[in-house]
């Protein structure tokens, strides 16, 4: 079965809005260990903008109290690699962000990047840590991430949401992504996906078989706010008619 890890960075750009922890993403990412999300995960970007590095201590005890994992993302900084190797999560992974990057948009080119890649995979292995690197659909370096160590890869879903409502576009990027994933299960790796995966799309994607781990943001925090807007504006404005 497929694991879902919410990302809770979302959470964390509305609490940073007002300088007080509120929203708290340990509530909230309490909130969805309780309502069974299999995991957490959390993006801390060098200027701390959205997920901070505390959090990430934050989250790691609430995660084991649960028993569930802790899916550290980002790229592998030095200040980045300190955090999560006191840490500790269950996973890290690796994502070539530049500082301040909107959000990832890109896998890594593994040869271009190979020694910072192999340095921060051997130091996570050492503390077993597990290790996946984020890729394009159709790369042709697994056997290169294989070979330096790294557990996992998580592939960057976006241009297969991209293609979604496009016919004739869908087939092709979802047969490459099959074709990624099959090449990367036959070498022993594991297989993640994430990016723009939401509702309307996520059943589809999983017609790929064995993927492990979806981790999911943007879409679950905005599927969150539209579905749940009826019962919350229902409540004030009952509150609002009982008063003068
Ligand atoms: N995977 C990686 C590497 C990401 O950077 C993000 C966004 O922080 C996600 C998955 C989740 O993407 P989304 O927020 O669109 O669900």
């Amino acid at each position: 079965m497929t694991k879902l890890s919410v990302n809770i960075n979302k959470v964390a750009l509305i609490r940073n809005a007002r300088g007080r922890d509120f929203p708290s993403v340990e509530r909230f990412a309490e909130s969805c260990i309780e309502l069974g999300a299999h995991g957490i995960t959390l993006h801390p970007r060098p200027d701390q903008r959205h997920a901070r590095y505390s959090d990430v201590r934050v989250l790691k005890t609430l995660c084991d109290k649960y028993g569930v994992e802790l899916n550290v993302e980002g790229y592998p900084s030095d200040e980045f690699l300190r955090v999560v190797l006191e840490a500790e999560p269950t996973q890290c992974t690796l994502v070539p962000d530049d500082p301040d990057q909107i959000t990832s948009d890109h896998g890594w080119e593994v040869s271009r990047n190979a020694k910072l890649l192999e340095g921060a995979v051997y130091k996570l292995k050492e503390r077993n840590i597990r290790t996946s690197l984020f890729v394009d659909h159709g790369t042709s370096e697994l056997g290169l991430i294989r070979d330096m160590g790294a557990d996992r890869i998580e592939l960057y879903t976006e241009p297969y949401a991209d293609s979604f409502f496009d016919q004739l576009k869908l087939e092709p990027v979802l047969r490459s992504f099959r074709c990624t994933s099959t090449a990367a299960q036959n070498l022993g790796l594991g297989v993640n996906a994430g990016h723009d995966l939401n509702l309307d799309n996520l059943d589809r994607f999983l017609s790929i078989p064995g993927i492990m781990e979806v981790s999911i943001g943007h879409s679950l925090v905005v599927e969150s706010i539209e579905r749940g807007i009826g019962k919350v504006l229902e409540n004030y404005l009952k509150i609002v008619a009982n008063g003068n």
